[in-house]
């Protein structure tokens, strides 16, 4: 699982560096179809559950599942970009969000507080806490920002498939759910806002956009639960 989490990380570090204004997502999703084969891995999104690209990209007030196409990144936007591998059957999923060029503060401050909250719930995941823990450290950073916490969708557990038990909520309460333990591997990923929590799903039934189409921002690490500490799977170095 390392491995395939590496494979993400390298993936998302070359997505960034090429995310610049007139560079379309499909072009993204090429390059990371590219690399993840590169580095001897499999896209595990393209597939599943009829998802027709590598690589989710998402802009502005889009929050999650943007699908690849010809539009263009532009000077002010906020791309989010999340991207999954398997190695040798086990899953690697994680998620960025770039601002391109200028941008307002306030939406500067967003992406990075987002990215701050996934650090407290990563900073939570500790052997004897709860998942209400991780869930409980995420909402009390973000609401005592004044951003609003997406609640459709959440974390999850993760291994040979990318999805499984238990559920990672960005909101709940500290001393509840599943127990941590060594050896738990999830997939902390919190979507912020500058307004509500509330969300709607396109015509082309996968991108998940604010239903006030205020901007929105989304952070997402694999990680494991061990007795030295959450080991970041999807960073090279281990940490957020
Ligand atoms: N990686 C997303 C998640 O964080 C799932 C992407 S859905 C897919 O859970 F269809 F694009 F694969
Ligand atoms: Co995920």
């Amino acid at each position: 699982m390392r491995k395939a989490g590496h494979i993400v990380a390298s993936v998302l570090d070359v997505l960034k560096d090429a995310s610049k204004p007139g560079i379309t997502t499909a072009i993204l999703d090429e390059i990371a179809r590219k690399e993840i084969v590169s580095l001897g891995g499999k896209p595990s999104f393209i597939g599943y559950m009829d998802y027709p690209a590598h690589i989710c990209t998402s802009f502005n007030e889009e929050i999650v599942h943007g699908i690849p196409s010809n539009r263009k990144i532009e000077e002010g936007d906020v791309l989010s970009i999340d991207c999954g591998a398997i190695y040798q059957g086990y899953h690697g999923d994680a998620a960025i969000s770039l601002c391109i060029g200028d941008v307002p503060d306030e939406t500067s401050k967003l992406v990075e507080d987002t990215r701050l909250s996934m650090v407290k719930g990563i900073e939570s995941s500790l052997i004897g806490n709860r998942i209400g823990d991780i869930s409980n450290a995420i909402q009390v950073y973000a609401e005592k920002r004044g951003y609003g916490i997406i609640r459709e969708y959440v974390g999850h557990g993760i291994g040979t498939e990318m999805h499984q038990e238990p559920s990672v909520p960005n909101y709940g309460s500290s001393g509840k759910g599943l127990i941590l333990s060594s050896g738990l591997t999830i997939a902390i990923e919190p979507m912020l806002t500058l307004g509500g929590w509330q969300t709607n799903v396109s015509d082309d039934k996968w991108t998940v956009s604010t239903k006030d189409g205020s901007i929105s921002a989304h952070w997402e690490h694999s990680i494991v639960v061990s007795r030295d500490g959450p080991e970041v799977l999807t960073s090279l170095t281990g940490r957020p």
